[in-house]
């Protein structure tokens, strides 16, 4: 999407921060390490010169996001203002990461849309519902499981798999340095030395 006015375009961006300003879409369960493996990629591009940004879900939800609950319909708004956000800021020349569940299938294809199929990297944390709830690193299963918590993503809500993500990453049965890095050689490989 480009703007109605201005002489700067994203070119003229992308050859300012020198990097190709891409969305990397982290979508998994709760607890399958989105918030960790962005935080830990944002600090190896950063390290690097890269420009770039977090939005992870669970902050945008005290904000720009925070008049919305977790049915299917505010879940789909929610990702759609990040979405938007995120494109934004991708033509602002910054490399994006979102840290979202983003559980359904239709939602994700919107967010490729409103950011771009060339810019969109869709990464899929693979961990399960089972390993996501031995870790439950903020109790949030156990409540599930118990009914405290209703419509729980994975327990008493749906996530779709994504059929044909760009990148898989098992934060299952793999050091968190090894998720990290696997998402920064495929960013390396695929964009930032093209850019
Ligand atoms: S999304 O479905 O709209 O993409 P998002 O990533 O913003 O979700 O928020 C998920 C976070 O909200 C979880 O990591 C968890 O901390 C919290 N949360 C609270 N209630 C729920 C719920 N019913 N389902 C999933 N996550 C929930």
């Amino acid at each position: 999407m480009q703007r109605a006015n201005g002489a700067i375009n994203g070119q003229d961006r992308a050859r300012m921060f020198r990097q190709k300003a891409v969305t990397v879409w982290l979508t998994g369960l709760s607890g399958a390490g989105k918030s960790t493996i962005a935080y830990e990629l944002e600090h190896r591009l950063m390290a690097l010169g890269h420009a770039c940004y977090v939005l992870d879900g669970d902050n945008v939800r005290h904000g720009l996001t925070s008049d919305l609950g977790f049915t299917l319909e505010d879940r789909r708004e929610n990702i759609r203002r990040v979405a938007h956000v995120a494109q934004l800021m991708n033509d602002a020349g910054l490399i994006v990461i979102t840290a979202l569940i983003s559980p359904m299938d239709e939602d994700r294809a919107m967010a490729r849309e409103i950011i771009g199929h060339d810019r969109f990297v869709e990464t899929y944390l693979t961990a399960s519902v089972d390993d996501c709830a031995r870790r439950d690193p903020k109790g949030l299963y156990a409540k599930a499981r118990s009914g405290a918590i209703a419509a729980f993503t994975g327990v008493s809500a749906p996530y779709e798999p994504p059929a044909h993500p760009d990148l898989y990453v098992d934060t299952a049965n793999q050091s968190k340095e090894a998720s990290v890095a696997s998402v920064f050689d495929y960013l390396h490989e695929t964009v930032l030395l093209t850019a």
